[in-house]
């Protein structure tokens, strides 16, 4: 597998993707373990952000010690599912920056279309980290790095919870400087372009509508 892409391998976030695709978890359940699972991730995604020496003083003597340093992260949920993620890597990163992206799939054709972005800026300083739990067709995804890319955003990272094959492809190869990070690959999509097996609407069951 080619190294900007990284599958996921934790029995922690291997167990609670089980949980997220029963369906009988509810609501509150499902959304609590979007935002484990996220900041389990992030973990993951952000093992590179960079650090800098500061001094300080602890009870004992003066030291130098390492913080988060240099360019500074933006998180950017993609609309509606994404903003699920957001809480987790916050938890991280509490001075993220937060960035949104409005996309919907149309329900015939499968492609995304845009109704909402505001983007922090200057997002070139800055690495950005979409968020999205679903990687299907990666129609979302692509349009969303497109935006970013336009508006000047060089070092960015994608991270959904569950991809499917077609979509993981069709995303790598649109954007193969993207750091891709996927908590499981399922096995296809369906005609109606959802994951199978997946968890089924994420946006629907975060926010319980439907
Ligand atoms: C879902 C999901 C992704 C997109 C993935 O959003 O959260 O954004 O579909 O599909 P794709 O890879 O084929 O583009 P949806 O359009 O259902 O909107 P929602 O989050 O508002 O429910
Ligand atoms: N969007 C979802 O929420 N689920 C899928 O399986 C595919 C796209």
């Amino acid at each position: 597998m080619d190294n900007s892409i990284m599958i996921m391998d934790h029995p922690l976030i291997k167990h609670k993707i089980t949980m997220l695709r029963d369906k009988n978890t509810g609501t509150n359940e499902f959304r609590a373990l979007v935002n484990e699972i996220a900041m389990l991730m992030g973990y993951e995604a952000l093992r590179d952000l960079p650090t800098e020496d500061i001094d300080i003083e602890t009870p004992i003597e003066p030291c130098k010690a390492p913080v988060i340093s240099g360019r500074k992260l933006a998180i950017v949920p993609i609309l509606r599912a994404g903003l699920g993620m957001t809480n987790g890597i916050l938890s991280l990163v509490p001075t993220a920056k937060v960035g949104h992206i409005g996309l919907y799939r149309d329900e015939e054709t499968h492609e995304p279309h845009e109704y909402f972005c505001k983007l922090p800026s200057p997002i070139n300083e800055r690495i950005v980290l979409i968020t999205d739990p679903m990687l299907a067709t990666g129609g979302s995804a692509v349009e969303a790095i497109n935006f970013i890319k336009k508006h000047g955003g060089t070092t960015i990272k994608f991270m959904c919870i569950i991809a499917a094959p077609e979509g993981l492809k069709k995303l790598h190869e649109a954007h193969p400087d993207v750091q891709i990070y996927v908590g499981q690959l399922d096995r296809e999509l369906n005609k109606d372009a959802y994951i199978c097996p997946g968890l089924g609407d994420a946006g629907d069951r975060i926010f319980g509508t439907k």
